[in-house]
C-alpha cells in the first residue's frame, strides 16, 4: 500500500542512519546507556520516533536487553553487542539491527558474518511468489552450512502502523509455511545466529513495555503513566526509564507503579531473551519491501 511504502522507506532511511550512527559509538569503555540515548536522540532529530526502545544485547542474551536509568554497564573487550533499532513515521515502522563485536573476538566476528549472509540469502528471495518457507530454508541452511545454529524461537516479522509485529512470522529455520510473498509486502528479516542450542529465555531485569489497556491500579501515578504509553508512545514499545523523565516519578516509584499494571494487565512487557546454553548470539536485521527486486529500506 502507497501510504505505508513511502513512510516505511522515510523511516528506514532514518533507522539505517541511526543504527550506523549507534554502531560506531559502541566501544571499550563506552556506557551502553550512552548508546542507546544517542540513538534514540539522533532517531528524533532525524525527523521520526523510535519504533521502539534502542536495544542494546550483550553477549548471551538475544534481544530485548535494554539499558536502566543510571546504569553503569560499559562495553568490554570481546563483547558480542547488538543493536536493535526501530523508527517510525506516522507510525509506519521500519526495523533493522547489527551485531558489534568489541575489540578481539574471533568466534564473535564469524556469528556476525553468519547473521549477516544469511540475512542478504534470505532478502535475494524477497520475490513475489516465493514462500515465506523458502526464504527461512535459506536462512537455516546458510547458518548451518557456517557450522552454527539459529536461534529457533526468534523470528523475522511482518511490520504495520503502531505495530512492530504482524503476521506473518518469517521462521529462522526452514518451515513449511506456505504465505506466498506479494509485491509491496513489508517485512523484517532478522537471523540469529549462536553455537549454543539456538533457543531463548525469558530472563529478568524487564526495560520494555507496552500499553494494552486502562486498568488503573490504587497508585495515583498509575492514571498518568498509562496515559503517557497510550498516547505519547502510541501503543508502541517504550523503555522504563524514558518514564522517568515524562512522568517525572523516581525510578523506585516508576517500577512499583509498572510492575502493578503489569500484574492487572495493563501494560504488556518484553522481557530480556537469554540464550538457554548461556552461548553468545549474532543477529542482523533488515526491513524489506518484495518486489522483482528486493528492496532494502534499512541499508
Ligand atoms: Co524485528
Amino acid at each position: 500500500m502507497p501510504e505505508q511504502t513511502e513512510s516505511v522507506r522515510k523511516a528506514g532511511k532514518i533507522a539505517s542512519e541511526a543504527r550506523d550512527y549507534g554502531a560506531k559509538l559502541v566501544k571499550e569503555g563506552a556506557r551502553a546507556l550512552d548508546v542507546a540515548e544517542a540513538v534514540e536522540k539522533k532517531i528524533r532529530e532525524l525527523g521520526a520516533a523510535p519504533a521502539f526502545p534502542c536495544n542494546v544485547s550483550f553477549n548471551h542474551t538475544a534481544a530485548h536487553d535494554l539499558p536502566s536509568h543510571g546504569d553503569t554497564r560499559v562495553f568490554k573487550d570481546g563483547d558480542v553487542v547488538k543493536l536493535d533499532i526501530g523508527a517510525h513515521v506516522d507510525g509506519w515502522v521500519s526495523d533493522t539491527a547489527v551485531t558489534v563485536v568489541v575489540g578481539k573476538n574471533e568466534l564473535g566476528g564469524k556469528l556476525k558474518a553468519a547473521a549477516e549472509l544469511a540475512l542478504q540469502n534470505a532478502i535475494k528471495l524477497m520475490v513475489p511468489g516465493n514462500t515465506i518457507g523458502d526464504v527461512s530454508a535459506a536462512i537455516e541452511k546458510t547458518i548451518r552450512d557456517a557450522g552454527f545454529n539459529p536461534v529457533v524461537n526468534l523470528t523475522g516479522h511482518g511490520v504495520g502502523q503502531y505495530e512492530v509485529h504482524t503476521a506473518p512470522a518469517i521462521p529462522n529455520i526452514g518451515t513449511k509455511s506456505p504465505y506466498v510473498l506479494k509485491e509491496g509486502d513489508v517485512f523484517a528479516i532478522e537471523p540469529f545466529v549462536t553455537t549454543g542450542v539456538g533457543m531463548v529465555k525469558e530472563t529478568s531485569g524487564t526495560q520494555i513495555y507496552r500499553w494494552t489497556s486502562d486498568r488503573h491500579t490504587r497508585l495515583p501515578e498509575s492514571t498518568k503513566i498509562l496515559q503517557i504509553a497510550r498516547e505519547r508512545y502510541a501503543r508502541l514499545p517504550f523503555a522504563k526509564r524514558w518514564l522517568v523523565s515524562d512522568a517525572n516519578v523516581t525510578p523506585a516509584k516508576l517500577a512499583l507503579v509498572i510492575k502493578g499494571l503489569v500484574e492487572n494487565g495493563s501494560l504488556y512487557e518484553y522481557p530480556p531473551l537469554r540464550e538457554v546454553s548461556d552461548a553468545p548470539v549474532a543477529q542482523a536485521e533488515h526491513t524489506v519491501i518484495v518486489g522483482k527486486e528486493p528492496e532494502v529500506v534499512t541499508a
